[in-house]
C-alpha cells in the first residue's frame, strides 16, 4: 500500500464519524453505531471508556517469547511505552486489572485467505468478519495470501488492498505465484521493494488451476533469493492427487471420505521432501505451509538437521482433530471437514504437537477459509466440487492452549513463541509486532488461565454457519484483547471499527537469510572446478 494511502486511511479512521460495530457474543447480528469520532466508540451494552490513548494493564504476569515476569504494561497512543512493576498513572488513564491474568502479545495468524476466490465460490469470511472473529479469539494480526489477477501481481495486489479497506485489526500479504514469465519476475521485485511483501507461496497442487510445476518453482525460490524473500510452498504432489481423484471416482467414492482417500499422506510427503530439496538446490529457506502428516513433518525433520534452513507450520486443525469425521453419514456434517491436504486420521495430531513441542515445527497458523453449508453441498455428489477450507481464525489461541499448554506440553513463553514471536521474526516485523516490549505496538491479550471456553457456531463471530471445532470446550480465555491500544474485546463483547486496521509492510531479508552467502561462498569453492586443462597431443 502507497503511502498516501496509509495516510489517508489513518486520516479517514480519525476525521470522519467512525462507524463502530459492536458484536454481541449471544448474536451475529452487526449492530452498526455513529461514534464520536476522537478515536474512541460508543455502544454496545457495556460502554468502554471513550479515549483509549492511554492503557495501564495493571498486576499481571507479562510473558513474552524470551520471559516472563510480573510487570504492568503502559501504552500511549497504541504503543507500549512501559514494561515494569507498579507504574502510576493519573486518572486520565483507563486501568485494566490483570491479577491472576497472563499478558500476553497478541496472536499473529501466518495463513489466512478471507474474501478468497476459491473453487468456483468465494470464503465466507471478509476482512472485517474474518478479524473481528480474530480479535474475539486474541488474535491481532494476519498475513493473507494475494492472489494475481490476470496473471498481474499489481493488479493482484490492488484487488486485496479493495477487500482489506474494510480491517478492523492489522494485516500483512504474502503474494502467490501461478505463472512465470518476465514480468512476473519484475513485479515480485516490485512487491519486495514498494509494497511491503516479502514472501511468495507456490501450490504445489490444485492441479489445472493454482498448480506449478518444479520449472516455475525452481525460478520462482531462485527468485526469492534474489530478493529476500521467503518461498513458500503448499506441498502436495497435484499429478497423483489428480490420478487419486480419478481413482475414487471410478470406484463410486464421491463422498468426502474420498476426498481424504485420495490424497494421502505419501504425497505430501513426496512434495514436501521435493521443495526441500530444490531449496536446497537454489540455497534459499523454504517455509512449508499446513503440515499435515508425520510423513511431510519428518521430511522437515530430517532436512532441519542437515542445517536447512526449513520452517514447518502446522495448523490447527491437523494439530487438534482426526479424519473420522470425513466417514460421518451426513454429507453436510463430512463436507464440512474437507481442506487440503486432508485432516488425518489420528496419530498424525499428536505427532504434530510433538514436532511443535520440541521445535521440529515452528509456528501454528489456521489455514482459516470458510465455506456456509450451501457452498459445500456444490460437491453433494463429487468431492472434487466441495469448496476446501475450514475455518480457526477464532479458535487458534484457545485450542493450542489447552491442547498445548494445559496437557504439559510447553510452557506459557513457547505459546506466546508459536503463537506469535515466531510469525513476526520469520516475516521480519518482530519486535514490532510479537512481544511487549517498549516501543512495541500495543497488541495485546490478557488471558485468565482459570476460566474456561467452549465453541459453538451460534455464538462464533465467523460468518461461517458450521464450526468443525464444535462443541469443544477447555480451559483459558481470553478475556480482553487489545489492538494497538484500542480495547476491541471485553466483556464478551467486541468493539470494532471497519477501516481501522492497518497494512503492516514486511521488510526483506530477515534472519533467515543470514548467512546464505557463506553457504553459497563453501559450495562455490568446493567445486574444485572449473579445471584448467591443457591440450595434450592426441
Ligand atoms: O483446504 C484449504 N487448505 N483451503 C485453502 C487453500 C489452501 O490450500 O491453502
Ligand atoms: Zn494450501
Ligand atoms: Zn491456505
Amino acid at each position: 500500500m502507497a503511502i498516501s494511502q496509509i495516510i489517508s486511511l489513518f486520516l479517514l479512521h480519525l476525521l470522519l464519524p467512525l462507524a463502530s460495530i459492536s458484536l454481541s457474543q449471544s448474536s451475529h447480528q452487526l449492530i452498526c453505531e455513529v461514534g464520536t469520532g476522537n478515536g474512541g466508540s460508543i455502544g454496545g451494552t457495556s460502554p468502554l471508556p471513550a479515549s483509549l490513548s492511554k492503557l495501564l494493564i495493571k498486576g499481571g504476569t507479562v510473558v513474552n517469547a524470551h520471559r516472563q515476569e510480573r510487570a504492568d504494561v503502559y501504552v500511549e497512543d497504541g504503543i507500549i511505552v512501559a514494561v515494569k512493576p507498579n507504574i502510576k498513572v493519573g486518572d486520565e488513564v483507563t486501568v485494566l486489572d490483570a491479577t491472576g491474568r497472563y499478558v500476553m502479545p497478541g496472536g499473529i495468524d501466518p495463513h489466512t485467505h478471507l474474501d478468497a476466490e476459491f473453487m468456483g465460490t468465494v470464503a465466507v469470511d471478509d476482512f472485517f468478519s474474518g478479524q473481528a472473529a480474530a480479535l474475539a479469539g486474541g488474535t491481532t494480526m494476519h498475513i493473507d495470501f494475494v492472489h494475481p489477477v490476470n496473471g498481474s501481481l499489481m493488479s493482484g495486489f490492488e484487488a486485496y488492498e479493495k477487500k482489506a479497506s474494510k480491517s478492523c485489526m492489522d494485516y500483512g500479504f504474502h503474494m502467490v505465484i501461478r505463472h512465470w514469465d518476465e514480468s512476473v519476475s519484475k513485479e515480485m521485485e516490485i512487491m519486495v521493494k514498494e509494497k511491503g511483501i516479502n514472501s511468495f507461496k507456490f501450490f504445489m497442487a490444485y492441479k489445472g488451476t493454482f498448480m506449478v510445476d518444479d520449472a516455475v518453482l525452481l525460478r520462482g525460490m531462485k527468485r526469492c533469493k534474489s530478493l529476500g524473500a521467503l518461498a513458500m510452498v503448499h506441498a502436495e504432489n497435484g499429478d497423483a492427487v489428480f490420478e487419486g481423484q480419478k481413482r475414487m471416482i471410478e470406484r463410486g467414492i464421491t463422498g468426502p471420505e474420498g476426498h481424504a482417500l485420495s490424497r494421502p499422506p505419501m504425497l505430501e510427503a513426496e512434495a514436501t521432501g521435493r521443495a526441500i530439496r530444490l531449496a536446497s538446490f537454489v540455497n534459499t529457506p523454504l517455509y512449508v505451509v499446513h503440515v499435515m502428516s508425520i510423513d511431510a513433518m519428518e521430511e522437515i525433520a530430517k532436512a532441519r538437521k542437515t542445517g536447512q534452513k526449513v520452517i514447518g507450520e502446522p495448523v490447527v486443525s491437523g494439530l487438534v482433530l482426526d479424519d473420522s469425521k470425513l466417514w460421518d453419514p451426513d454429507f453436510i456434517t463430512a463436507a464440512k471437514y474437507v481442506m487440503s491436504p486432508p485432516i488425518r486420521e489420528s496419530g498424525h495430531n499428536k505427532a504434530l504437537q510433538a514436532a511443535l513441542s520440541t521445535g521440529v515445527l515452528q509456528l501454528v497458523g489456521t489455514d482459516h477459509c470458510t465455506f456456509n453449508s450451501s457452498q459445500k453441498a456444490f460437491g453433494i455428489d463429487d468431492f472434487r466440487k466441495i469448496p476446501n477450507g475450514v475455518n480457526g481464525i477464532e479458535e487458534r489461541m484457545h485450542l493450542v492452549w489447552d491442547t498445548m499448554v494445559e496437557s504439559g506440553q510447553i510452557s506459557v513463553t513457547d505459546f506466546v513463541r508459536i503463537t506469535s514471536t515466531e510469525c513476526a521474526r520469520i516475516f521480519n516485523i518482530y519486535p514490532r509486532k510479537g512481544a511487549i516490549l517498549v516501543g512495541s505496538d500495543a497488541d495485546i491479550i490478557i488471558f485468565n488461565p482459570n476460566s474456561s471456553f467452549e465453541i459453538n457456531p451460534r455464538s462464533h463471530h465467523s460468518r461461517t454457519n458450521t464450526n468443525v471445532y464444535e462443541g469443544r470446550k477447555g480451559k483459558g480465555k481470553v478475556e480482553v484483547t487489545i489492538s494497538r491500544g484500542r480495547i476491541v474485546w471485553k466483556d464478551d463483547e467486541l468493539k470494532v471499527a471497519p477501516g481501522s486496521g492497518k497494512y503492516i509492510p514486511m521488510p526483506p531479508f530477515g534472519f533467515l537469510f543470514d548467512g546464505i552467502e557463506k553457504i553459497d561462498a563453501k559450495l562455490v569453492s568446493s567445486f574444485k572446478a572449473p579445471v584448467h586443462r591443457f591440450k595434450s597431443d592426441v
